[in-house]
């Protein structure tokens, strides 16, 4: 008999453990489904600013974070400044800044180095004036072999990798100060991509007449830009050298 009320006692406090044991587990997801509802929503939130409302797919924040920053660059100027053969400098001479603008695009979306041909003696509205025979300009662009002087110079011209070249048309060819800054520096080994602006002349052989007067360089075609050329036109055509 005391047996037997031993085993029943035994049986009542088994249950009872049981029961407990119950509870606690409940008890426990209880407390994990309050994490669960506390966190769900702002993660879902996180998501749903990262990621396109079509998407049902959970992803990690991160993950997704990480896609957005990545479809970003590509759209962004500096993923095309990732090029994959070095240091670019895009060095250019602008008489009235047409050039210039165009030049200033090409380097921030390269993020390049920029470098501005000045000339030692800056040209007048009268020296450029290509109706008058005897202006500066219709002189020296008379004389092939006529190289007016640059103040300044490129520091550290062996840096570079690319060298973007531009200028404006004058009588169908580049400035002579663009002759002046091919023949002062080497250019063996460089890639060199000449462009310009003008009021309706193409390239020409602009390009082509700079180009003789380097050695070792590989020159990629050129392009002209007019004066009304837009970011996105110049962003275009950088693309498309797939540099
Ligand atoms: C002396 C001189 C000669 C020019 N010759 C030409 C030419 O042959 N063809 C042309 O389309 N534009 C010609 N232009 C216009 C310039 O190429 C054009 O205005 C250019 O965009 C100016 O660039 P910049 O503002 O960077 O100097 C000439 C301009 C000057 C001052």
């Amino acid at each position: 008999m005391k047996r037997i009320v031993v085993a029943l006692l035994m049986a009542a406090m088994v249950i009872s453990l049981a029961a407990c044991g119950g509870n606690a587990g409940q008890n426990g997801n209880s407390s994990s489904d309050a994490l669960d509802r506390e966190q769900s929503p702002a993660s879902s939130e996180e998501l749903e600013s990262v990621q396109p409302e079509t998407d049902d797919t959970p992803e990690p924040v991160e993950d997704a974070a990480t896609a957005e920053m990545e479809s970003t660059d590509t759209a962004g100027s500096q993923e095309v400044s990732d090029t994959e053969d070095g240091k670019v400098l895009v060095a250019y001479f602008s008489a009235t800044g047409t050039t210039k603008g165009v030049a200033e695009i090409i380097a921030g979306n390269m993020g390049a180095d920029i470098y501005e041909i000045v000339p030692q003696e800056p040209y007048t509205d009268a020296d450029l004036d290509w109706h008058d025979d005897s202006s500066r300009s219709t002189i020296e662009m008379n004389d092939r072999s006529c190289r007016p002087e640059i103040n300044g110079a490129v520091e550290g011209m062996e840096q570079y990798d690319i060298v973007f070249i531009g200028y404006p048309i004058w009588w169908g060819e580049a400035p002579r100060i663009v002759s002046t800054f091919m023949e002062s520096y080497s250019f063996d080994g460089k890639t060199l991509i000449p462009f310009c602006t003008s009021s309706s002349s193409g390239l020409g052989s602009s390009g082509k007449n700079l180009e003789k007067l380097t050695d070792g360089a590989q020159w990629m075609e050129g392009i002209r830009f007019g004066g009304g050329a837009s970011e996105a036109d110049v962003k275009a055509w950088i693309e498309g050298l797939d540099l």
